[in-house]
C-alpha cells in the first residue's frame, strides 16, 4: 500500500483487528485523503436481498414502509482533490413489511454517472474545483448525492448544489430518470426542498450565482408547479435549507458564500465567513410574492438543517441546529486538504429563531450546546408546533482519533426543556441520520414519540454494517432491534422514512 500518511493520521485506514475493507475500489489505496478510507472506503457492491437477518430484537409488525439512504459512493478515481460531497450518489433502502426486512442499494443512474461508466473513468472536477465551466450541465459533478424523499409516485434524489433531481422506482431502486415537473422546472432543485404529508405538496427552493440568486416554489401532489417567484438577494449565496410552516415559508440568507469574480478567475469556489454581517431570514406567505417577503436580522452563523417551523400568533418559529463557526481553523500540517478537513469539522448545536410578523422583533438563543445536527422530527408535524428532535451527535476530535465528520450517538431532544436522551453507537461504530418512523397508519392525533427511529450503522472493528430500530419514546435503552445488512455501507448523508403505502400501491 502507497504511503497514506494525512489518511492514517486522521483517520484509521485499518479496524482494530488489521483487517481492511475489502469491497473499496483499489484506486482508493493510491489517494492520501481520509474521505477515501476507513468508513468512507467506497463501496463497489450494488446488491439485494430479502428476510434479513434479525440480530437481537424483533421487528416491529407496525413499522410499514422503507428507511432510504442517500449518500456518495465514487465509482472513479477523482482527476482532482477528493471532497467527501463529490462522491456518486448511492440509495441504500431497508424495507419493512409484515414483520420482515429486505434490502437493496443501487447508484443514482444521473447524466454524470451515465457518462463517466460509458468512458471508464471521471470526467467532471468536484466540489474543490478547479470548475470547468465548458462542461455540459453544472461546472462540477451533479452527483445528486445528497438528500431523498418520496414525491409523486418516486422516489426523488436531490443534490445540495441545487441540482437536478432523479426519479427513481420505489421498490427497485432503479433510475427513471429526470424529476422536471411535468416540464414545468425551470431550473434546479436543491436538496431539504421538502413535500409537506398534510397539503400532499412539494415546497421547493433553488439558487444560483446570477440575479435574482434564488427563486421558490411549490408543485402540487400530481408535480405540477402551482406557484413560482423570484428572491432577490444581495448575491449569490448558498443556502442549504427552507423552513416551512403551516402558512409561511422561511428564507435563508446566511453569510457564509463565496466570491463570484473569484470563482471564475481561479476556478475554485472559496467560502468565506462574514462575521460583520447578519443571517437574514425571510418569512413569507406560503403562496406570496417576492414583495411580501419580511427580512429579519439575526445574529451571523450558518445553517444547514431546519428540525421544524409553526406558527404562535403573531410569531413564526423556526428550530434547527445553528453554527457560529463554519469555517474553522485549517490545520496547516493537513496540506492541501487543511480546509476541507476544516470545514468538514462541523460546530453546531440546536437553536430557536422566532420572528414577530406584526413587530419584526425577533427573539433567539440556544436550546443545548451538545454538538449535533442531520436533525430529524415526526414528519407528521410538519408545520406544527412539535417537541421531539432526532439529532446525530457529531463527534469532535477530544471523542476519539478521528478529524472527519462522524456520528457517534443518537440524541433525542425535548425542544421546548433542552433535556437529552442520548444513545452511543460504540467504540469505532458510527451512524446515519435517523428518520422519525410514524406507526402504521399514524395520525398527528397519536403521541408525537409513539413510534420507531432507524440508522444505519457501520462497525469498522468488523466492517459489518446493520440497520438499529429504536423506540422513539426510549433511546437511551438503545436499539430495540438491530438487522444485520448483507454488507459494509460507506458513510452517507440525508435519509427519510417512505410509508408501505406509497411503496406498495
Ligand atoms: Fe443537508
Amino acid at each position: 500500500m502507497s504511503n497514506l500518511e494525512l489518511s492514517e493520521r486522521i483517520i484509521s485506514v485499518r479496524a482494530k483487528d488489521g483487517s481492511t475493507a475489502t469491497d473499496a475500489p483499489a484506486w482508493t489505496a493510491e489517494i492520501d485523503n481520509p474521505y477515501l478510507h476507513g468508513v468512507y472506503s467506497p463501496s463497489t457492491v450494488e446488491t439485494e436481498a430479502d428476510n434479513l437477518k434479525v440480530i437481537r430484537g424483533k421487528i416491529p409488525d407496525d413499522l410499514h414502509g422503507a428507511y432510504l439512504r442517500n449518500g456518495p459512493n465514487p465509482v472513479f478515481k477523482p482527476r482532482f482533490n477528493h471532497h467527501p460531497f463529490d462522491g456518486d450518489g448511492m440509495l441504500y433502502g431497508i424495507y419493512f413489511k409484515d414483520g420482515k426486512a429486505s434490502y437493496r442499494n443501487r447508484w443514482i443512474q444521473t447524466e454524470a454517472h451515465i457518462k463517466e461508466a460509458d468512458k471508464g473513468e471521471s470526467i467532471w472536477p468536484g466540489v474543490m474545483g478547479p470548475f470547468d465551466f465548458d462542461l455540459p450541465g453544472f461546472p462540477i459533478k451533479d452527483t445528486s448525492n445528497t438528500d431523498v424523499m418520496y414525491f409523486n409516485d418516486h422516489i426523488v434524489s436531490l443534490w445540495y448544489n441545487a441540482g437536478t433531481p432523479y426519479k427513481v422506482d420505489t421498490q427497485t431502486l432503479e433510475t427513471k430518470g429526470r424529476e422536471n415537473l411535468n416540464g414545468q422546472l425551470k431550473r434546479a432543485l436543491s436538496a431539504h426542498s421538502k413535500v409537506d404529508p398534510e397539503k400532499d405538496e412539494l415546497v421547493f427552493f433553488d439558487y444560483f450565482d446570477e440575479f435574482p440568486y434564488m427563486s421558490y416554489g411549490i408543485a402540487d401532489k400530481n408535480g405540477n408547479v402551482i406557484h413560482e417567484q423570484d428572491i432577490e438577494l444581495p448575491g449569490p449565496r448558498l443556502p442549504h435549507d427552507i423552513g416551512v410552516s403551516q402558512n409561511f415559508v422561511i428564507l435563508h440568507d446566511c453569510p457564509f458564500f463565496h466570491d463570484v469574480e473569484l470563482l471564475e478567475k481561479t476556478k475554485k469556489r472559496v467560502m468565506t465567513f462574514h462575521r460583520d454581517m447578519p443571517t437574514r431570514f425571510g418569512v413569507q406567505p406560503r403562496y406570496g410574492n417576492g414583495s411580501e417577503v419580511k427580512w429579519f436580522d439575526c445574529e451571523p452563523c450558518y445553517i444547514l438543517h431546519v428540525v421544524n417551523c409553526w406558527e404562535e400568533g403573531d410569531w413564526v418559529v423556526q428550530v434547527g441546529c445553528r453554527s457560529t463557526n463554519p469555517m474553522p481553523k485549517a490545520d496547516p500540517e493537513d496540506g492541501n486538504l487543511s480546509h476541507m478537513l476544516a470545514y468538514m469539522r462541523l460546530e453546531a448545536n440546536m437553536y430557536v429563531w422566532k420572528f414577530n410578523m406584526k413587530t419584526g422583533e425577533v427573539i433567539e438563543g440556544d436550546i443545548d450546546s451538545l454538538n449535533t445536527e442531520f436533525c430529524r422530527s415526526n414528519p407528521l408535524y410538519m408545520g406544527y408546533k412539535s417537541q421531539y428532535s432526532y439529532n446525530q451527535y457529531i463527534m469532535t476530535k477530544e471523542d476519539d482519533n478521528t478529524g472527519t465528520l462522524a456520528f457517534g450517538a443518537l440524541v433525542k431532544y425535548d425542544i421546548d426543556s433542552g433535556e437529552y436522551q442520548r444513545y452511543d453507537y460504540g467504540d469505532g461504530v458510527f451512524g446515519s441520520e435517523a428518520p422519525y418512523c410514524p406507526k402504521q397508519g399514524a395520525t398527528r392525533n397519536d403521541a408525537e414519540d409513539d413510534g420507531y427511529v432507524t440508522t444505519f450503522v457501520v462497525d469498522s472493528n468488523d466492517w459489518s454494517s446493520s440497520c438499529l430500530i429504536f423506540d422513539a419514546k426510549n433511546i437511551t435503552q438503545g436499539p430495540i432491534c438491530t438487522i444485520e445488512l448483507p454488507h459494509r455501507l460507506p458513510f452517507g448523508f440525508h435519509s427519510n422514512w417512505v410509508r408501505g403505502e406509497d411503496i406498495w400501491k
